[in-house]
Order: C-alpha cells, then sequence, then structure tokens
C-alpha cells in the first residue's frame, strides 16, 4: 500500500539557477538549495519513489490538469523569465499510473481532471527547478499537477489534494508531495524594481509581516487558524497562483484536521518583491 512520506511547501525561484553561475547572484540563494537537497534527503531515507509537485507556473482555464507522461527530456527556456531560465536540460522519469490514477480519483470525487500523456506538454519551471535540485540526492518518478488556477476554488483544490492522499494510498508508491509555489508574490513593478535592489527585497512590509505570522503558525502546528485565513491571504498578499498549491498539499494532509508542527529549512528570505522559504510538512 501506499502512503505520502514527507510533504513540503518550497521555493522555485529562478535565482536558485543563478546562484550556481557567474555574476551578481552567484552563491546567494545557497540556502534555498541546501532546502531542496534536505528534503530530498528526508524523502530518500522515508523511501519515496516519487514526487508528486503541485505547479503554480502551470496555468490552466478549465478543469484540473496532470502531466502523467512517462518520461520528461527536454532543454527549458522560461516564457516568463528568458533572462533568468535558459537552455536548461532535464530530463526524469514519470509516474503514469499515479497520474492517470489521481486524474480518476479526483473526477470520480466531483472534480473535473485530466491526465496527459503528451511530450510536447513540457513542465513548467515550478516543477523543474526542484527536481534540478531534489535529484542531486535522490532520484525520483515524477508527477506534475498544475497549480496556477485561474478560475477555480480552493475548495476544489482541496479535492485534488484528497485525491492525490486517495490515489496514493491505493497505489503501490511512497511519496513526497511538494507545493511549488511562494508565501505572499507582488512582484516589483517594473519600472521600481532596480531602484529598490529588487532580486533581493520585498515589494510590501505588509506582505513580510504577514508571511512571518504564517510561518509561525505553520510552526506551532495551527493550521485550522491558518486555512480560515487561506483566502484572504492568498488574495491580499497576492499568494503565487492564488496559493492552490497550498490548498492541495492541505487537502492532502487532511485540511484542519492536521496538526503537526512544521520545520522551516529555508529561512524565509525575499525574491524580487516575494517571500520565499522551504518548509517541511511532517505526515503522521
Ligand atoms: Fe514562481
Amino acid at each position: 500500500m501506499g502512503e505520502i512520506v514527507l510533504a513540503a511547501k518550497c521555493t522555485h525561484v529562478p535565482t536558485m539557477l543563478m546562484s550556481e553561475q557567474d555574476g551578481p547572484v552567484k552563491g546567494k540563494r545557497q540556502a534555498a538549495i541546501d532546502g531542496h537537497l534536505e528534503i530530498a534527503r528526508r524523502a530518500k531515507a522515508l523511501g519515496a519513489d516519487t514526487v508528486v509537485i503541485c505547479d503554480t507556473h502551470w496555468v490552466i482555464n478549465a478543469g484540473f490538469h496532470i502531466n502523467a507522461n512517462d518520461h520528461f527530456k527536454g532543454l527549458f527556456t522560461s516564457n516568463e523569465f528568458p533572462q533568468f531560465i535558459r537552455d536548461m536540460e532535464y530530463e526524469y522519469v514519470g509516474n503514469p499510473q499515479l497520474g492517470d490514477a489521481i486524474a480518476k480519483t479526483a473526477s470520480d470525487m466531483g472534480v473535473y481532471t485530466l491526465a496527459h500523456h503528451l511530450d510536447s506538454l513540457e513542465m513548467e519551471y515550478g516543477t523543474l527547478v526542484p527536481m534540478r535540485f531534489m535529484s542531486r540526492e535522490h532520484n525520483m518518478k515524477v508527477v506534475s499537477v498544475a497549480a496556477w488556477c485561474t478560475v477555480h476554488s480552493h475548495d476544489e483544490s482541496r479535492v485534488i489534494g484528497e485525491a492525490i492522499r486517495k490515489a496514493v494510498e491505493a497505489s503501490d508508491s511512497k511519496v513526497l508531495l511538494v507545493a511549488s509555489g511562494s508565501l505572499s508574490h507582488k512582484i516589483w513593478p517594473n519600472k521600481d524594481y532596480a531602484a529598490n535592489n529588487g532580486t533581493f527585497t520585498i515589494s510590501s512590509e505588509f506582505n513580510r509581516q504577514m508571511d512571518l505570522h504564517v510561518l509561525e503558525m505553520w510552526k506551532n502546528g495551527d493550521h485550522a487558524t491558518f486555512l480560515k485565513m487561506l483566502p484572504e491571504y492568498a488574495s491580499f498578499c497576492c499568494g503565487e497562483g492564488s496559493m492552490h498549491d497550498t490548498a492541495m498539499l492541505y487537502g492532502a494532509l487532511g485540511w484542519d484536521n492536521y496538526r503537526q508542527k512544521c520545520e522551516v529549512v529555508t529561512e524565509y528570505f525575499p525574491s524580487s518583491g516575494t517571500g520565499q522559504t522551504n518548509v517541511i510538512f511532517p505526515v503522521q
């Protein structure tokens, strides 16, 4: 019988790649990289064979969608940030059985979801950045779930999370579940970016204070209270992908019945105006 052995909320900022290249960002995101490596080490120790990544860079406009291909190989340049992520080679193995099972389970639970097996359906960098670093420590199969949901409710994304858990438990896979997205996500206005050293700062002190408060709630295991404020937090603080990755994560973990104390493995840091971190959500 399968199980989710570990869960995490993860950053995927492009500057993690630049941190390993010569230039002004060199070394600056080592803590974020180390966080990914640590999460992968823990997943390996717990026997994870597959990572399911809820990706806030995969935008969807109808239904829910899962990239359940059996093999991913390509050369990725970001449409959003071609100056930051370019010509990134990748090759990963998928878990089509699990991806298909998640889609069927979610649809059976009333949330229409399609799994796709298309070589031309590329992964987005909310999946590719974590995979780039985590795969150095542990070679897992990958399933990518779209989590930039433009016309969807958090209640539906909660069901997607519940379906992930149900499908995993009916499979023979041990899974690391990753919600790939930031905390607050108000990117600096283009005209203000340079003057504010935008790569390394946050655009709103209000957002920073809210993010720090949320991290305290997570560390204290006060998830039930957090979930009461999730819709407004996602709205007022511009949560990445409206924080559907986070709704999926909590759906998988039991929503407001989840009581575990989270562990911050990368201290909160600002990036391009947004609030970023890596946080482990232990699984009972
Ligand atoms: Fe992002």
